[in-house]
């Protein structure tokens, strides 16, 4: 990749205002009935524009620079706002809500649970859940795509932070459970009253239940460990092993607890999303798809993937870094100022509000040719190289930067390839796919049949 900075060091930034700016509602309606398209529209405006949510100065930055600026100044640039505040009473204080000094303390303690040498540990569920599902359909079945890959990232994701024998009962609480929290969180977090959340409709009330038996199961979990303790080579115990090389402290109960509740809501959603999304994507790109059936054919043989065939499968990893960009599951995530700055030439004042939009920035033109067009050989090292730093993003940067991104890439990679190595999904005629922003960028329900190839 390559800096923009030498380029733009004397740069005259372009900074707009958003059009159609109401009194009071700034530019609420826009962003509430259509807001990918509305952000979408933006960057023709300027380098950083200007909008007003109610009455909060939001800045959405559409040049790859200011979105690096952002990203790597933690201290400027936090999370933080309503968004936080309304996650925290779901995910407590894990890696997602804590402040950013106690962040630092927290990423040191959970990081070597994502290790690659875990990372090729829980590769063994990726491959084994993965190979189960391959195997479960019937030629000409009619599946629900986005169904069954919510359900497989789940399955994967409880088992590699749990070890096998607790598994099946708590892949059936987190299956059943987490549908129903993510969408009263997102409901809660979409409410700009705040008072939603507090009615008791039968959905919140659902909602309340879900989240009950989620801590219940977790509070389970982390005292049948403190009582084995014995490495069982999972997620949970490496975070019970962690220890703080600068202060020798280890997590507590509580803080495991709020861990494990944030990195399955982190995790298995935007998982599955993108696996959805890539799975569209190939059966509208025929070229594509058949490229992928010849790298799967030629590493795999009647094999099912494994983790030391992750080098050799590059194509199907281009096809997975090419769906992130069209359909990054993390279409939207935001930051506060927490002092006075500036910012392409704009003054910020503390508590102004800035999004960052992987879905605007990896269509802007000027960033990527021809943006619309599923193009998987733009990530080969050749062409990759000359994306600038901070255009694709799907990841976030800087010391938020997702820790699961290789867990990540590693299962859909996996999965890609297990069910492209005997399977053909096509889409039902009159089916129409839009994206849905809402906790991830979805597809919604996606009906696919599936043939044998
Ligand atoms: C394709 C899949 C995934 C995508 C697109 C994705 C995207 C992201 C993004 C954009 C962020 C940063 C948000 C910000 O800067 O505000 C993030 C953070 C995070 N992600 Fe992921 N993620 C994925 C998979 C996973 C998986 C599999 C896990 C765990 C098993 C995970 C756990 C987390 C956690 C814990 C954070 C917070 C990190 C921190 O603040 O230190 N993610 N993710």
């Amino acid at each position: 990749m390559k800096t923009l900075r030498d380029k733009t060091a004397t740069r005259e930034w372009r900074v707009a205002r958003a059009p159609g700016m109401l009194p009071l509602l700034g530019n609420a309606l826009s962003m509430g009935r259509d807001p990918v398209r509305f952000l979408s529209s933006l960057p023709r405006h300027g380098d950083l524009v200007e909008l007003r949510i109610g009455g909060k100065r939001t800045f959405l930055p559409c040049h790859p620079e200011l979105v690096q600026q952002v990203l790597l100044n933690a201290r400027v640039f936090d999370t933080g706002g309503p968004m936080k505040e309304k996650a925290r009473p779901i995910l407590g204080n894990g890696l997602i809500t804590s402040d950013r000094t106690d962040h630092k303390r927290q990423r040191r303690l959970v990081q070597p649970a994502f290790h690659p040498a875990r990372i090729a540990t829980y590769a063994h569920v990726m491959h084994e859940e993965v190979q189960a599902q391959a195997g479960t359909w019937q030629a000409g079945q009619v599946v629900d795509v986005n169904e069954v890959t919510q359900a497989l990232t789940a399955r994967i994701t409880a088992r590699a932070l749990f070890a096998l024998d607790i598994a099946p009962h708590a892949v059936a609480v987190i299956q059943h459970c987490l549908p129903v929290i993510v969408r009263g969180a997102y409901r809660n977090a979409v409410d700009p009253t705040g008072l939603l959340a507090k009615l008791p409709t039968p959905a919140n009330r659902e909602f309340k239940r879900a989240l009950e038996q989620m801590h219940r199961l977790i509070d389970g979990i982390v005292e049948d460990y403190r009582t084995a303790d014995r490495d069982r080579g999972d997620l949970v115990s490496a975070l019970l092993a962690a220890e703080d090389p600068e202060s020798g402290e280890k997590l507590s109960d509580q803080e495991i607890h709020d861990q494990v509740m944030t990195l399955l809501l982190a995790g298995i959603e935007t998982t599955a999303s993108a696996l959805t999304w890539a799975f569209h994507l190939l059966a509208q790109n025929p070229e594509a798809e058949a490229r992928l059936h010849a790298e799967v054919d030629e590493v795999l043989g009647d094999r099912s993937p494994e983790y030391k065939d992750l080098p050799d499968l590059r194509y199907t990893q281009r096809v997975f870094t090419e769906t992130l960009r069209l359909y990054p599951p993390a279409w939207l995530y935001t930051r506060t100022t927490t002092t006075a700055t500036e910012l392409g030439g704009a003054r910020l004042q503390p508590g102004d509000d800035i999004i960052i939009s992987p879905y605007v920035l990896h269509r802007i033109p000027e960033l990527f040719a021809r943006p619309e067009h599923f193009d998987p050989d733009r990530w080969l090292p050749d062409r990759a190289k000359d994306v600038a730093r901070g255009a694709y993003v799907p990841f976030g940067a800087g010391s938020r930067k997702c820790i699961g991104d290789v867990f990540g890439i590693t299962e859909a990679t996996l999965a890609l390839a297990a069910i492209a190595s005997r399977w053909r999904l096509r889409p039902l005629p009159g089916t129409r796919v839009t994206p849905r922003p809402h906790m991830s960028l979805s597809t919604g329900p996606l009906p696919m049949r599936v043939e044998p190839r």
